[in-house]
């Protein structure tokens, strides 16, 4: 009996299935093999399925070969996955590879912005001080920023602080605007105090941190926005030497102990006396400079709280006195830090952040 034709053609298919095998490189061109030469319609299956079609004396014969041709094929393929799997993972290993000795990637740290840390370092100063943080709103009332604290409507004080109004209809002589000063945190905390025991109301020692807006030209030093800490100390028996020692110190706290500093008499509506506060340029030592134009560095205002502000605080004026302060930070970190132009702060120039 002769060879049926099938299996040698069978015989030729199988060949060709292995050496092309040989070349399959991937996961996707092994799909493609597997459905060529084991699919449903490759030569193997069709054998198979032509079986029914032969005389039955090859049946037998056909069906083996064809079995014999898919089991080899069947064989080549589980190796040819194993063998692409092994190859794969060995390059992602490779690519793994990791050199312990190699120094670590250096991570950029960020830094405090030196406004921040200049905040930081009064709030530790007047912490140890006996001075705890009060924050109050930037969006204020006329009544709060000007009114309560002695600047009656059409006063010409005003003029002091160039405001940034803002459009809310219907408020007559109480407009909403940005705060010019830090001090209507002086109203705002001497009421909540007050209100904790009216009859008696509890001492006040608060420090009060937070932008400050002005229509301003601006300038080496001036801004249009700027930080200020205010200061409040309201008790009994609170005296103006109590307000230049306390400045005093916290002068040398900043800047060592043969910090200069001077008051000068002036004015502001809601403290009598007023005086402002000078430190002397440490840049310059006094000359005079870039820094503090004339050898002193204004660094804000004081005084000793007018009565009308205690009174519309809570607090009798008979019986109670106290000081106040507001300085401009920025100016202190400028004198602490050498810095000749307030506009640089808010620059967001890393060249200048890098420095602190
Ligand atoms: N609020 C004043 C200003 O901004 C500074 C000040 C605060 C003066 C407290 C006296 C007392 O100019």
């Amino acid at each position: 009996m002769t060879e049926p034709k099938v299996l040698e053609e069978l015989e030729q298919v199988k060949n060709a299935a292995l050496a092309e095998l040989e070349n399959v490189k991937d996961e996707t061109e092994l799909l493609t093999w597997r459905n060529t030469y084991l699919g449903k319609t490759s030569a193997v299956m069709k054998a198979f399925s032509s079986l029914g079609t032969l005389v039955p004396d090859q049946r037998p014969l056909v069906g083996q070969g064809a079995n014999r041709v898919k089991t080899m094929l069947e064989a080549a393929l589980t190796e040819k996955t194993n063998l692409l799997k092994e190859s794969a993972m060995a390059h992602s290993l490779a690519s793994q590879s990791l050199d312990v000795t190699l120094p670590g990637r250096v991570i950029p740290r960020g830094r405090l912005h030196p406004d921040t840390q200049i905040l930081r370092e009064l709030y530790r100063i007047f912490g140890d001080m006996g001075f705890q943080v009060y924050h109050s709103r930037e969006v204020e009332s006329d009544e709060y920023n000007f009114q309560l604290l002695n600047f009656p409507v059409g006063h010409p004080a005003r003029d002091m602080q160039d405001t940034y109004f803002i459009d809310a209809p219907n408020r007559g002589d109480n407009p909403l605007l940005m705060r010019t000063h830090t001090s209507p945190g002086q109203i705002r905390a001497m009421r909540e105090f007050s209100a904790l025991n009216p009859s008696d109301p509890p001492p006040v020692r608060i420090i009060v941190p937070g932008m400050v807006y002005r229509y301003e030209q601006t300038d080496q030093r001036h801004e249009t926005q700027f930080d200020q800490l205010e200061g409040l100390a309201v008790g009994e028996r609170i005296r103006f030497s109590d307000l230049k020692g306390t400045l005093t110190e916290m002068a040398r706290r900043l800047f060592g102990p043969n910090a200069r500093t001077r008051f000068r008499a002036s004015y502001f509506p809601f403290t009598e006396p007023s005086a402002e506060f000078d430190i002397q340029c440490f840049q310059c030592d006094g000359k005079g400079c870039g820094v503090c134009g004339g050898g002193w560095l204004e660094i804000g205002g004081s005084g000793m709280v007018h009565p009308n502000v205690l009174r519309n605080g809570g607090y009798d004026p008979t019986r109670y006195s106290g000081f106040a302060f507001g300085f401009g930070v920025q100016r202190i970190a400028m004198l602490k830090y050498g810095i000749n132009d307030i506009r640089y702060f808010w620059d967001n120039d890393l060249r200048f952040l890098e420095q602190f």
